[in-house]
């Protein structure tokens, strides 16, 4: 499979983990694409859902993986931005169908909350699923709706 360029982003509490994820992601063969920040002193997490996703709309990167203590921040932010359908995830299941049904395009991590193996399987399963599309497709389709009334 060909392997996507994937942008990470963090706050200071997800920091470690997004360190840890990059250097596993660029093993595993992905062009990776930094957002920041760029050490563990205290920030604030929309700046990094910011930029992380802006990696994803301008084209530089096909999906992203943003790091905070729990992922909600970074999951409620990054939601905001029109284009982006974030999801903060602690289980493969739901990393795996974010993709597969919800066309989800940015994956949110609680370094608080999981520890790197899972994160690295969670990772793992968001980024190898693909959009199944047809009626998924719509209801993506009416989130974009959403999106463009509210
Ligand atoms: C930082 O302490 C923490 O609030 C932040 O990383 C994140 O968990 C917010 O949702």
């Amino acid at each position: 499979m060909e392997k996507i360029p994937v942008a990470v982003a963090s706050d200071h509490a997800g920091y470690a983990l997004k360190e840890f994820l990059k250097n596993k992601l660029s093993l595993a063969g992905y062009a990776v694409v930094d957002a920041g920040t760029d050490s563990a002193a205290s920030c604030d997490y929309p700046v990094y859902a910011e930029a992380g996703c802006r990696k994803v709309l301008d084209g530089e990167a096909a999906l992203c993986i943003l790091c905070c203590g729990t992922g909600a921040g970074m999951s409620i932010a990054a939601n905001k931005m029109k284009g982006i359908r974030a999801a903060c995830c602690s289980d493969t299941f739901t990393a795996r169908y974010i993709r597969l049904h919800n066309d989800a395009n940015v994956l949110c991590l609680g370094a608080r909350v999981v520890g790197e193996g899972l994160a690295w399987e969670l990772a793992e399963a968001f980024l190898t699923a693909e959009f199944e599309g047809g009626k998924h497709a719509r209801r993506v389709g009416l989130i974009t709706k959403l999106e463009e009334n509210n």
